[in-house]
């Protein structure tokens, strides 16, 4: 068994037969004489992340309360996602396409939306919402992030305002689905479109209880909906048409669509007494029109935004002062409208180049981990100074008696894993490689002591790798730059572990 002792009152141990489970006990700092009676033992395994509950209970509390719940949260938040996981309002919510908005189809290096990444790992998951609304259905979504390196969000509405889901796992909302099935009859639908030849079926996985899709040619389109719309109302049914993109033609019920889910998202936070202090949405194109129509919310239209939705702003909501049309394409234009409006800091750590000098006036774990890893990105890539005072700091960061936990289960002391990252520079560099972190959690485990968890993953020629990492470390009090990693623990993300282990340093 392995004992390191990290902070004033917390101590790590670890079992080399069980190498997938570290265990914490904490020190009572305010152990009143005796302090083995104030041990507090929070194991958990770190092995599969279906089952990173503790295994046993604390035999005795010497942590607060609100602690616990972090530290419950932090083992168990990205799982399980709750309306309530954040403590309190969310800072901020930000409410945002995908294609041409978040995503950026026309940058294969998907600069900005990495840029974005950073930033919201860094200085905003903690206490803030990202809630990805797309017209795709599920299946179409799952597949654009299999090709993007996009974040997890904590919502996702899909399917243009049919479906909202929760977490990773994307559990339904059941209250949604049942407020759609008023006043829709999908057949009704079927059978009137059937009757217009220039309206052209999209694929099949498209085609959703509360979403029928076609695409119909721009010079058509006005046509073909004022007939649809006479149509519909001879049947006595109310439905929603939404034209996008120049090409995509929806029919929704009419209480369906991206505005009415994030309606029916804000009242549900409001009833539970956490309505976001701030709503950002953002969007490209017409389905995304609605989206900033919602009271109260501030909205960004991307550069590259669609001439439906600019025509729409100019028709509807150009007094707006809360709506900007951005200066910069997609995710680039997102990050200015959080400036614009002063939602909150939106200098990503991917925008300096002196990245492991510290700016923030208190220390931020999430932000310092999110810089290590684009530290090591542009070590590879080659577009940091190659100089051994980088690797100097690298080690000084680093605990002399600091291990890792390779995904393939092999320890290294953290100062070794720095030598084998050295000559590595530029062994990427005109190759595919980025690095960015998706659901960093932080949790404050002692005085001096933090523990951040979150998914690492790899893009590489060879395809994506990712390792569901936990790193321990020490800060300094009153010096918000100074802290050391004490412990990295990496096991990988079913299957998605690298081929080549050796090509994973960290
Ligand atoms: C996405 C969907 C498509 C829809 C379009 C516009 O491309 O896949 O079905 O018509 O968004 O909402
Ligand atoms: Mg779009």
């Amino acid at each position: 068994m392995g004992t390191k002792e990290f902070g004033s009152n917390a101590c790590l141990y670890s079992f080399p037969s069980l190498p997938q489970t570290i265990f914490l006990l904490y020190l009572s700092p305010s152990g009143g004489g005796n302090q083995t009676k104030n041990l507090s033992f929070s194991p958990f395994s770190l092995a599969n992340p279906y089952t990173r509950n503790p295994i046993f209970k604390p035999r005795t509390t010497s942590l607060t309360l609100s602690r616990r719940r972090r530290i419950a949260n932090l083992i168990s938040g990205p799982l399980s996602w709750k309306m309530d996981r954040l403590d309190g309002p969310a800072r901020l919510m930000i409410v945002s396409d995908l294609d041409h908005t978040m995503v950026d189809h026309h940058d294969p290096e998907n600069t900005s939306l990495l840029r974005f990444n950073a930033l919201w790992e860094s200085l905003y998951r903690h206490d803030s919402l990202l809630v990805f609304s797309t017209g795709r259905s599920p299946t179409l979504y799952k597949q654009l992030r299999s090709e993007k390196p996009m974040l997890t969000p904590d919502i996702t509405i899909t399917s243009v305002g049919t479906e909202i889901t929760y977490g990773d796992s994307m559990v339904p909302d059941e209250g949604w689905v049942n407020v759609l099935n008023q006043k829709w009859d999908r057949n009704v639908v079927l059978e009137e479109t059937a009757k217009l030849p220039q309206l052209k079926f999209q694929s099949e996985t498209e085609q959703r209880p509360h979403k029928v899709s076609f695409y119909v040619e721009k010079g058509h389109a006005q046509d073909v909906i004022s007939s649809l719309s006479d149509r519909f109302e001879k049947r006595g049914l109310d439905v929603k048409i939404i034209y996008s993109g120049g090409i995509d033609l929806d029919i929704l019920p009419q209480g369906a669509g991206k505005g009415q889910a994030l309606a029916y998202l804000l009242k549900k936070f409001k009833e539970g007494g956490k309505p976001p202090i701030n709503t950002l949405v953002c969007g490209d194109s017409g389905n995304d029109a609605e989206l900033f129509s919602i009271p109260d919310v501030y909205g960004v239209m991307v550069s590259n935004a669609q001439e439906e939705l600019l025509q729409w702003h100019a028709e509807h909501a150009k007094e707006n002062t809360k709506i900007i049309h951005a200066s910069n394409r997609c995710a680039a234009g997102i990050i200015e409208a959080i400036g614009h409006f002063g939602l909150g800091p939106n200098t990503s750590p991917r925008d300096s180049s002196d990245i492991l000098v510290s700016k923030l006036d208190n220390f931020n774990p999430s932000h310092e981990v999110v810089k290590f890893y684009i530290t090591y990105e542009r070590w590879r890539r080659a577009e940091a100074e190659k100089s051994d005072l980088l690797i100097q700091s690298l080690k000084h960061i680093c605990h002399p008696t600091g291990i890792a936990v390779h995904p393939s289960g092999v320890e290294h002391s953290l100062h070794e894993c720095i030598d084998t990252f050295g000559p590595h520079y530029g062994d990427k560099q005109g190759k595919q490689f980025r690095v960015w972190l998706d659901r960093v959690f932080t949790s404050q485990i002692g005085s001096t002591s933090w523990l951040v968890k979150f998914d690492k993953w790899e893009l590489t020629d060879d395809g994506r790798h990712c390792s569901l990492t936990t790193i321990l470390l020490n800060s300094e009090p009153g010096n918000p730059g100074a802290f050391s990693l004490l412990h990295v623990h990496q096991t990988w993300l079913e299957g998605f572990a690298a081929r080549c282990q050796n090509d994973w340093i960290f």
